[in-house]
């Protein structure tokens, strides 16, 4: 699965309580050449075997961040996967249109999708093995991209993942200099089943609501693909590149 990557993989997954990161879990699990995953989630998740170690971590907590990196002691994380991620929560619900627009909502979304990557960021990239291939790919959306945008709504949300493209790339310029093994990229998922697509998933054909499976499926083939040349790019689920 991820053969491009050196054995006895060491994998931090990151939201692994949600649809896609629990499902991440479960396929690397199952993935010999993977030796061990650190998880974190706020929401607490068993683990599912001794190869897996499960941490806390609130992502719009910088103390909750910094913590949450420390239980990892050694600098030779092959991949770091951050599938946290929220459109709609308590009280919020993507916008329709611009009177919807809400300070504190936009915030929250901001401080989800944008501000804790970034600080995910800041403590876990230092702890990519620094001599062979390594990863560090976020789950963005293909909303994102300011090019693509032809619909308009979701202003939050859309706003928030075109703020964290912006993250990624910048990241991935300095860390090109200090870990040039390293790749950083934004990963769209598709439209996948699970609790943040679920109010909206009324009008999407079933060919185009993925399961799970069949979307973590293709995110391990995209990554297991990835080049240093790549590194600052969003990438589909088919492994095209989006546009910023
Ligand atoms: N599903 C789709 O159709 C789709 C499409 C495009 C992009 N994406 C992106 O894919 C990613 C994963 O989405 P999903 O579909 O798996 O959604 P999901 O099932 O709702 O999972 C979201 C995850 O984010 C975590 N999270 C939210 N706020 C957090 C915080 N403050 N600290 C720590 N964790 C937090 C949740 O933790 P708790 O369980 O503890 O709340 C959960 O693990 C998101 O970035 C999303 O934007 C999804």
């Amino acid at each position: 699965m991820l053969s491009s990557f050196k054995n006895d993989l060491q994998i931090c997954v990151i939201g692994a309580s949600g649809g896609i990161g629990r499902c991440l879990l479960k396929k690397l699990d199952n993935d010999q050449s993977v030796k061990s995953i650190y998880t974190f989630s706020r929401k607490e998740i068993s683990p599912i075997s001794n190869k897996v170690k499960t941490f806390h971590i609130d992502i719009t907590s910088e103390d909750s961040v910094k913590k949450a990196s420390s239980h990892i002691t050694n600098q030779s994380i092959d991949l770091i996967v951050v599938a946290t991620g929220i459109l709609h929560d308590d009280g919020i619900v993507p916008e329709k249109r611009i009177s919807d627009l809400n300070p504190m909502n936009m915030q929250k979304l901001y401080e989800v999708n944008t501000i804790g990557p970034a600080m995910i960021a800041k403590y876990f990239i230092p702890l990519l093995d620094s001599t062979e291939k390594s990863v560090f790919a976020v789950l963005s959306a293909r909303v994102g991209s300011i090019k693509d945008n032809s619909l308009g709504g979701w202003t939050s949300y859309r706003a928030s993942k075109a703020a964290l493209n912006m993250i990624i790339k910048t990241i991935s310029i300095e860390t090109a200099r200090t870990i040039p093994n390293a790749i950083i990229v934004g990963l769209h998922p598709g439209t996948v089943d699970t609790n943040l697509s679920k109010p909206f998933q009324k009008n999407i054909s079933k060919e185009k609501l993925f399961s799970p499976n069949y979307s973590v499926e293709k995110l391990l083939s995209v990554i297991n693909n990835l080049e240093a040349k790549d590194s600052g790019g969003i990438f589909a689920w088919d492994g095209k590149q989006i546009d910023y």
